[in-house]
């Protein structure tokens, strides 16, 4: 097999045989084929796509370049939710502990920040103490005994997509479905799940920018999936304006325990439940959308989620006192609030430029090696479709370090629009797929 045959097959079209692309992701992995010419490989497929099959090999291709993780002695089912990411979506802080105390296993594997979008590991770390560093034996040893752990990728799992991605990443090949496809599958069929639910964002502050493009998405990676012998359920949401009020790392953080205690913002409160009865009906742990709603109140309702949160940090080296002692919740030690010019309604709130401007205060990453500040936050005091007298907050901006201060007030003053008339009121969850 030569490999400039193989993407001379793809450039002008064709179908590949399974031996044909798992010979170019081993030789890779190994060393024995240059950047070079996978880059060339991977501009080919971002043109010429590939077909189920072919995605299904490459899934397959990258989940046996490591290990799989073996939870064949727990008995119970094994959920985890993935979330294409977006601005203020502390979702999976809210959904791994309110799933687990409800007798589902979730080992979750997250991301870190990148850019204008924050990352579940990120966040997690401003409690004080958390270890998200965890090896596969201490993570699956607290997965086995509190139900769930959050931890970051490994070297041990899918370590071809590490390797891959990076390549993507400086040859303009992110944006292909097959290969965001086997990225994202072959990272979470990796961790020994039975099932998965799939959070696919669509708006502005999404990686997919149209509700089209979302869906496309969201039926390739249920397609593939399903083809490996997963459950799994795809959601399509809305990522038009940041999620809840909060916006950085502690600040979700509260927001998140703000939900676990029965309060918080109604976008995340609905978003976090609509997922996680999503988890509970793959787990078998329902019979239908409302019985799962009710279970998961009443693990609200008698601090059972909220328990389990504080477990999960306590395992993970965490101080729990965090959650209710307002200490050790340290906040930034300057505040900026950015007031309204006239009285109206918040007509939108675009979700890239508020995460950018949080970013710029030191809440998330600019390069891969930028260091956080885990109390620098925006407020989004007011949502779209409230109403705001003349001189009011609508947002606030929270920081140690004032360098980017007038770069971030400006992205945040262009992202907030106000009118006159109420907006029409938006949809958070689009659509959900399950077969296609
Ligand atoms: N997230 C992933 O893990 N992989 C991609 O390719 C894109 C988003």
């Amino acid at each position: 097999m030569r490999v400039a045959d193989i993407i001379a097959q793809k450039r002008d079209g064709g179908k590949l045989a399974a031996d044909q692309i798992r010979f170019l992701v081993d030789g890779y992995v190994q060393g024995r084929i240059p950047d070079y010419q996978i880059s060339s490989f991977l501009m080919a497929v971002y043109f010429r796509s590939m077909d189920d099959e072919e995605t299904v090999v490459l899934t397959r291709a990258i989940i046996d370049s490591g290990i799989i993780m073996d939870f064949s002695r727990l008995e119970g089912p094994i959920i985890d939710k993935h979330s294409t990411g977006g601005v203020g979506d502390k979702t999976s802080l809210v959904i791994a502990p309110l799933v687990a105390s409800c007798g589902v296993f979730v080992p979750m594997i997250s991301g870190r920040g990148l850019g204008h979008t924050g990352g579940t590991l990120d966040k997690l770390e401003s409690i004080p103490g958390f270890n998200a560093n965890l090896s596969l034996k201490e993570f699956k040893e607290i997965v086995r005994r509190v139900k769930s752990a959050l931890i970051g990728q490994t070297g041990d799992l899918a370590p071809a997509d590490k390797k891959l991605y990076a390549l993507r990443d400086v040859t303009a090949t992110v944006e292909s479905v097959p290969l965001i496809v086997a990225s994202i599958i072959s990272k979470k069929v990796a961790e020994g799940i039975h099932g998965l639910v799939l959070d696919v964002k669509a708006g502005s502050g999404a990686f997919m920018k149209t509700w089209e493009h979302a869906r496309v998405l969201a039926q390739a990676l249920v397609r593939t999936a399903r083809l490996l012998g997963k459950k799994v359920t795809a959601l399509i949401t809305s990522m038009e304006e940041p999620l809840g009020h909060a916006v950085g790392n502690a600040v979700e953080v509260a927001e998140a325990v703000d939900v676990l205690k029965g309060a918080g913002p109604e976008d995340l409160k609905e978003l976090s439940f609509t997922l996680a009865a999503e988890m509970l009906l793959l787990a078998g742990k329902a019979r239908n959308f409302d019985d799962a709603r009710h279970v998961l109140e009443q693990r609200i309702a008698d601090g059972g989620a909220l328990r389990k949160f504080c477990e999960i940090i306590a395992a993970q080296g965490g101080d729990p006192r965090a959650i209710d002692d307002g200490p050790l919740w340290a906040r930034a030690s300057h505040r900026y609030e950015i007031k309204s010019p006239r009285k109206g309604f918040i007509q939108s709130i675009k979700a890239e430029p508020i995460g950018k401007a949080a970013m710029l205060l030191g809440a998330g990453r600019e390069t891969v090696d930028s260091k956080i500040d885990h109390t620098a936050a925006v407020w989004v005091c007011k949502k779209s479709g409230e109403e705001i007298g003349g001189n009011e907050v609508y947002c606030a901006l929270e920081f140690n370090d004032d360098r980017r201060l007038q770069e971030a007030i400006a992205l945040v003053e262009g992202a907030v629009v106000i009118g006159e008339a109420p907006p029409e009121p938006t949809k958070l969850i689009l659509e959900r797929i399950v077969e296609c």
